[in-house]
């Protein structure tokens, strides 16, 4: 049996090495040809615990690497799936055009899996029409995969798989339990569409409580995690940790989807998803709290630290300190504060610093927008500076929280 997972991204790659480490014949494509390179001729291409060494075994085992599609028995399409800023619909259309690009090589009765988290009724709208009159067969096999500690989740997270018939549905599973140790739940496609969509609103929505009892907490002058670490003493009470915001191409994205396909009915939904938007702009009125409080006068002693979206990983999409940065795009202020992220080592953004000794040099005050062990283990490194710790990871006298 070969599989060809098809865009080898931070969902596909690391997929892809597991099946092959697992004695599964994999040919993983994507249309990135300098990617493609890089993973032949160097292997790992983004920050992971364990990747490396995943690699090395998927390698030894045989896993191959092309940027053209393969002829193979199962295909796996993990490609990215935005949605639309107007609508608030997804944007199936690198979902199609992988799908389309399979359907010219494969063979008839290959199985088509869409493991891109998608819309409910995508597959039905966007897929099924591609395929025709071919037999080809459909599943659906959303992943819950946390950066930062995927590989431990490929292996231990139960899984969810949709599929037409249980024929197909259990071929599917027996490709995933190759390497997944835990339940590996059987449906029919729009319902796994939809659990994985709910899963990821349902994480959003808890957020979003959690961020407006810090904005209600801080109107009353209480300490939000003083009354959220009381709460959750309650046995069916367990509320989430406020932050800076929510990023990633996960949570922040896929309530979208509901609140564009079903506009009358996400109330709920939607102000959650604003309520997590706003807190960029109440991480800045903050900031421009503190600042009038210790009399920090120019934004170019004001230091971000952390550019990703969550901690110990280089995955910077959608993340807060990037939609604060858009924030102060619109704010009057007189320059841009200094930014950095130990796992950023590229040019990104303006005023951008590589080293931390550098960076704490050219603050006054420091905005703790991601929890990164570096700093979290080197709390004292911060000490006589104004700290804002959005993540509330630093236990020092005087440390501002949200
Ligand atoms: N990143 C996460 O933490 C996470 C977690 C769970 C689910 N997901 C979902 O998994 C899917 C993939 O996300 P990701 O983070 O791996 O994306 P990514 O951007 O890291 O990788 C996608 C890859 O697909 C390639 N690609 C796009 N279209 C292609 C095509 N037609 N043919 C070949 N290659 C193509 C791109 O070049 C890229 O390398 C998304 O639906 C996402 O919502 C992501």
């Amino acid at each position: 049996m070969i599989v060809n997972v098809i865009g080898m991204g931070y969902i596909g790659l690391p997929t892809a090495l597991m099946m092959a480490s697992h004695g599964v014949n994999v040919v993983g494509t994507d249309y990135n040809k300098k990617l493609v390179k890089q993973l032949t001729e160097n292997g790992k291409v983004f920050e992971e615990k364990g990747l490396s060494e995943l690699f090395a075994a998927a390698v030894q085992s045989g896993i191959r690497f092309s940027s053209e599609y393969q002829k193979a028995d199962i295909y796996i399409v993990s490609v990215p799936t935005p949605y639309l800023k107007k609508s608030r619909k997804i944007d199936p259309k690198y979902v199609i055009a992988a799908c389309k690009s399979v359907l010219e090589i494969c063979e008839d009765g290959a199985i088509l899996v869409v493991e891109s988290t998608i819309s409910p009724g995508t597959i039905d709208h966007c897929v099924r029409p591609l395929i025709g009159d071919r037999q080809i067969r459909l599943a659906h096999a959303p992943e819950r995969i946390i950066p930062g500690n995927m590989l431990h989740e490929l292996v231990h997270n139960p899984r969810t798989i949709g599929a037409d018939d249980r024929e197909t549905a259990e071929i599917v599973r027996n490709l995933y339990a190759s390497f997944c140790e835990a339940e590996i739940v059987l449906t029919d496609i729009r319902t796994a569409e939809m659990s994985k969509v709910v899963e990821n609103t349902y994480r959003d929505i808890n957020i979003a409580f959690a961020n407006e009892l810090t904005k209600i907490c801080h109107e009353a002058s209480m300490d939000v995690y003083e009354v959220i670490r009381i709460a959750n003493r309650h046995p069916r009470v367990n509320i989430l940790s406020p932050g800076p915001g929510v990023g990633g191409h996960c949570i922040s994205v896929d309530p979208w989807f509901l609140v564009g396909d079903f506009p009358n009915l996400t109330q709920l939904i939607h102000s959650a998803r604003n309520v997590n938007d706003s807190m960029p702009e109440y991480v800045y009125k903050r900031i421009r709290e503190i600042m009038a409080e210790k009399a920090i006068s120019s934004f170019s002693r004001v230091g971000l630290y952390g550019l990703t979206y969550k901690e110990n990983v280089d995955d910077t999409r959608e993340s807060p300190t990037l939609q604060l940065l858009d924030v102060l795009k619109h704010k009057e202020v007189d320059s841009a504060p200094v930014v950095y992220d130990p796992y950023i080592k590229d040019d990104m953004v303006p005023s951008q610093m590589y080293d931390l000794t550098e960076f704490l040099a050219k603050t006054d005050l420091v905005v703790l927008m991601v929890g990164h062990d570096e700093i979290k283990n080197n709390p004292e490194c911060l000490s006589g500076k104004a700290v804002l710790d959005t993540r509330n990871v630093i236990s020092l006298e005087g440390v501002y929280k949200l």
